[in-house]
């Protein structure tokens, strides 16, 4: 049987861990949430991140102009939350419209407030093995592989997608840890000899359970790193096998959420793996936190 990464449980570990250290700030760490238009998905995470400071005691302002915003309107909006003192995070959330110039807005953004390490000063920081936030979903299963001892060191990890958020930060991540590191991506060739080889896994594709079991070595951990939404009868019976109870929940839901990787095959030949939902999704919250924690403790030092 495959252990479940449990990422609810971790997260309240390090929810609870960061608790005595707000207390201990002389002023609450602020957090500033820019979010551009009316994504559902995204505007799903945003009031969760938002929820989750207040329970926290940081501060947080929500900034959501119009799909319409320019580009320049954006980074005026960036410049002062910059210059404003209640704030030490500025999280812009992605993906943001196809006419705004987003490595622009992210360069914006002053490294020191950066809450999600995408600026390339944090990423070089990244590269470099120095200090800075890092991008919280890598960070997230990090603390995952960390607080259930999974060994790292000298193992194969192969990481599927090479997006900025995800992929390349994750590489490198397990590189600095000692891992020898394949990155595979779209263009890729023998995706699943690849994947065969991997003592990790991670799925961070963003198409519904593409990684199956031709993808996966007996005992491999899989961290499955995808939230998709499947609403087709067809392809959700094909993915569950005609499962009663996921088709159930369909029919209920209207559609159902689905990782990257085939969750059935995952579990069946997985020696432990992260499940979607309650995986990896709740640690990139947590890591936002502390991100904020840690440049709001910088800045008042
Ligand atoms: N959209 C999906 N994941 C993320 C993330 O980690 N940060 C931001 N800013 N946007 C996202």
């Amino acid at each position: 049987m495959a252990l479940i990464l449990d990422g609810i449980q971790i997260r309240d570990q390090i929810l609870q861990e960061a608790k005595p250290r707000v207390a201990a700030l002389k002023r609450p760490p602020g957090l500033a949430v820019v979010l551009v238009g009316e994504d559902p998905a995204s505007e799903i995470y945003v009031r969760n991140k938002i929820k989750a400071c207040h329970d926290l005691g940081i501060y947080s302002e929500k900034y959501a102009p119009p799909t319409s915003v320019t580009t320049a309107e954006l980074l005026a909006l960036i410049d002062q939350l910059n210059q404003q003192d209640t704030i030490d995070s500025i999280l812009v959330q992605m993906p943001l419209p196809a006419h705004i110039d987003f490595s622009a807005v992210l360069q914006a953004i002053h490294p020191s407030k950066d809450s999600d390490g995408f600026h390339p000063f944090n990423m070089g920081q990244l590269v470099a093995n120095g200090p800075g936030p890092r991008a919280c979903t890598p960070a997230g299963v990090m603390e995952v592989l960390r607080r259930h001892q999974i060994p790292i060191e000298g193992k194969r990890a192969v990481v599927v997608g090479r997006s900025e958020i995800v992929g390349k930060p994750m590489a490198l991540m397990l590189l600095q840890a000692n891992a020898t590191v394949t990155l595979c991506h779209s263009r890729t060739r023998a995706l699943a000899d690849e994947c065969q080889r991997a003592d990790i896994l991670v799925a961070a594709i963003g198409k519904p359970a593409f990684i199956t079991r031709e993808h996966i070595r007996k005992g491999a951990v899989v961290i499955d790193v995808g939230i998709n939404r499947v609403s087709d009868p067809v392809q959700a019976a094909a993915i569950f096998r005609n499962d009663e109870k996921a088709m159930a929940n369909l029919k209920v839901r209207g559609s159902l959420v689905v990782g990257d990787a085939n969750p059935l095959d995952m579990a069946e030949l997985s020696s432990a793996y992260t499940p979607v939902p309650g995986g990896v999704g709740p640690l990139t919250i947590a890591m936002l936190m502390m991100n904020t924690i840690y440049l709001s403790e910088r800045r008042q030092a």
